[in-house]
């Protein structure tokens, strides 16, 4: 309960527990305050604690203790963050898009977040694997078996043949999606009259004031209108293949297009020798792929295990199950049932399959046994919640329960109309295009800005795209940390973009500025380091800055106590914005006196470094000029 206080005339941090503990023991809470007041012993590293208002305890850090550790961390590399004492051994499972198909806006959460806490974890010392689990072995790959077989453009599949395999895919899920639609769009209508007769007779029935009358109300017409947008969409999806004769065509020749390809993902599974060779063939292009887009977004991987590699294991797993009494039959089907759960946990299918969840059981027992993890953590949207769930239930009955198995859940991005974003025709968006847009438009930003500088451009076009790069993926990437990723947030390239603001952009430019002090002072940053000078406080914008400087630690240690990178992006913030207010009050290059010069050009240097570290530790770069 010892926290920054809000408003620095109440000190820099402030104890708020006399409250609540007076409470309990039904005592005065000032009185206790004093009490605890009395009862501490801070005096090498504060002033006297005070107690104010209701039994706040003010805590103030003496400036020569804040100085000295401001000095301290300018001449170390790790800027005051030490490692953990008991370094733990994590496997960070993020990213993992299913490969058939091109990486989409989707993917975007679980990747940069994922990679943002890979570093932050390895930054302070831990043991971390980042785990790639791919889907490399589901349905998707039977629609692209059976688009290959069915309907390939040979031409365009030797040109781009992972472009080619894409649009199988799509095409496949097209047709198979027609038929779906076409049986559910009469149910859907259906329960759409009958759900209106049910809304016509509660409103004319409704009594006055009646709560629960009121609540069925309420659910009737969100019911109403959810069938409604579910006919919009089904109809869509007839619409889309209707108007396109060629497309409709082969709708009517494929009617049983789904089960077919269903059948092709049993045959690959089987072990089938067609399947298997068209699958090793379609595997490596699909990732190499998908390596482009990590390439471009500075994210690496340790292990790539997707689901594949865990296919040899799944039939021993299910009889470990069985072995130890902890699965048992329904149906044909194998499931497990944990006690106080009514949803069981399907691990064989009737028809022999096995499951995500069985795969899912088989990368546990593998992380523990090989990997010797001790702490694993899922980053993988809200909607799989129940998975896991009942994953990490099912993994403690299987004796896995001394690991902490966290599922690092996260909201969707929204379009601005705030439904999940999407192209205007309803496609998902490609990452690939989302990166181009928000590279574009920061290269537009950045020639505005070298354009405008008073003594004309100082970049050349090169050094304008890589810029541009630097700053656009930032841009996405920052976007993306900044929000509680429980939340879901709406994609705007405009607000990502601002040179003020909670942006990447801005933390970029606050980075280059100091970066041009230095430049413009002729001073070389290694040499002021090691040139014996000290920080030295003659102004309260330097203490508050210094003091914020030294709260990277803890900021860090946040970060990963809540596997919340957005703890960090509201710490780079708040120090670009203490830099700000101190540059603005004090002279820096050109201040007369030398020791009060170089005291603040070492508090310069050390703004620029533990924002540079801040983002580097996000995933983002920075730009000596922009
Ligand atoms: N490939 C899955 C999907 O796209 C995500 C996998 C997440 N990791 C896991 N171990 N289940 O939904």
């Amino acid at each position: 309960m010892v926290k920054p206080t809000q408003d620095a005339k109440f000190g820099d941090f402030q104890a708020n527990c006399a409250m609540p503990l007076a409470k309990q023991r039904g005592t005065n809470p000032r009185t206790l305050a004093d009490e605890i007041v009395g009862k501490l012993d801070l005096a090498d590293l504060c002033q006297p604690p005070e107690v104010a208002g209701p039994g706040f305890i003010n805590i103030r850090l003496k400036d020569d203790w804040l100085v000295e550790q401001t000095n301290r961390n300018v001449a170390d590399s790790r800027l005051g963050v030490a490692p953990a004492a008991k370094p733990k051994r994590i496997v960070i499972d993020y990213s993992a898009p299913n490969v058939a198909k091109p990486m989409h806006v989707g993917h975007l959460r679980s990747t940069v977040l994922g990679n943002a806490l890979y570093r932050v974890a390895k930054f302070l010392g831990h043991h971390v694997l980042g785990d790639n689990h791919i889907g490399d072995w589901g349905t998707q790959f039977g629609m692209i078996l059976f688009g290959y077989k069915n309907f390939l453009d040979h031409t365009a599949f030797e040109r781009n043949a992972v472009g080619e395999l894409a649009r199988q895919y799509r095409l496949v899920s097209q047709l198979s999606g027609f038929h779906d639609a076409k049986g559910e769009h009469p149910k859907a209508e259906t329960r759409l009259a009958q759900l209106q007769i049910d809304l016509n007779a509660a409103e004319t029935n409704k009594p006055a004031n009646d709560k629960s009358a009121e609540k069925t109300l309420k659910k009737l017409r969100t019911d109403v209108s959810d069938v409604r947008e579910q006919i919009a969409s089904l109809k869509k999806q007839i619409e889309v293949v209707e108007s396109s004769p060629p497309l409709k065509a082969l709708a009517d020749a494929h009617p049983q297009i789904a089960e077919l390809a269903r059948l092709e993902t049993a045959k690959l599974h089987g072990g089938d020798e067609e399947n298997t060779r068209l699958w090793n063939q379609f595997v490596p292009q699909c990732l190499a792929a998908i390596q482009g887009i990590y390439d471009r977004l500075d994210i690496r991987f340790d292990l790539t295990c997707g689901e594949s590699f865990y296919n040899p294991m799944l039939a021993d797993v299910v009889a470990e199950f069985q072995a130890k009494g902890l699965a048992s039959e329904s149906d044909g089907a194998i499931c497990v049932f944990i006690p106080g759960n009514s949803a069981p946990f399907l691990i064989r299918k009737r028809d022999g399959a096995f499951t995500y969840a069985t795969s899912d059981l088989a990368t546990i027992r593998y992380r523990v046994n090989d990997l010797q993890a001790d702490t694993m953590l899922y980053v993988v949207d809200t909607r799989q919640s129940e998975h896991f769930r009942l994953l990490f239930e099912t993994a403690k009955l299987w004796g896995y329960g001394d690991r902490e198995l966290v599922h690092v859940n996260f909201g969707t991005i929204l379009g601005k109309d705030g439904k999940p974003y999407k192209t205007r025709s309803g496609d998902t968006i490609g990452l690939e295009s989302l990166l181009d847009a928000a590279v574009a438009k920061a290269r537009q930003i950045v020639n505005e800005n070298d354009d405008g500088k008073p003594e004309g451009r100082e970049l050349s076009d090169a050094e304008r795209a890589a810029v541009a790069e630097t700053v656009g993926i930032g841009a996405i990437k920052y976007a993306d940390l900044r929000h509680n990723r429980e939340s879901d947030y709406v994609y705007d390239e405009d607000k990502m973009l601002a040179t003020n603001g909670d942006t990447a952009t801005y933390m970029q430019y606050a980075y280059a500025r100091v970066a041009g002090i230095f430049r413009r002072g002729g001073i070389n940053r290694e040499t002021l380091r090691s040139g014996g000078g000290r920080v030295v406080f003659t102004h309260p914008s330097e203490r508050a800055l210094s003091l914020q400087l030294l709260r990277f630690s803890e900021a860090l240690d946040g970060v990963l106590a809540e596997n919340r990178p957005n703890i960090l992006t509201d710490y780079l913030f708040a120090t670009a914005n203490s830099f700000s207010t101190f540059y603005q009050e004090c002279i820096v290059l050109k201040e007369p006196d030398e020791a009060i010069r170089t005291s603040r050009l070492l508090l310069c240097d050390l703004t620029a470094r533990v924002i540079a570290a801040g983002l580097d530790l996000l995933g983002m770069k920075t730009c000596e000029q922009m």
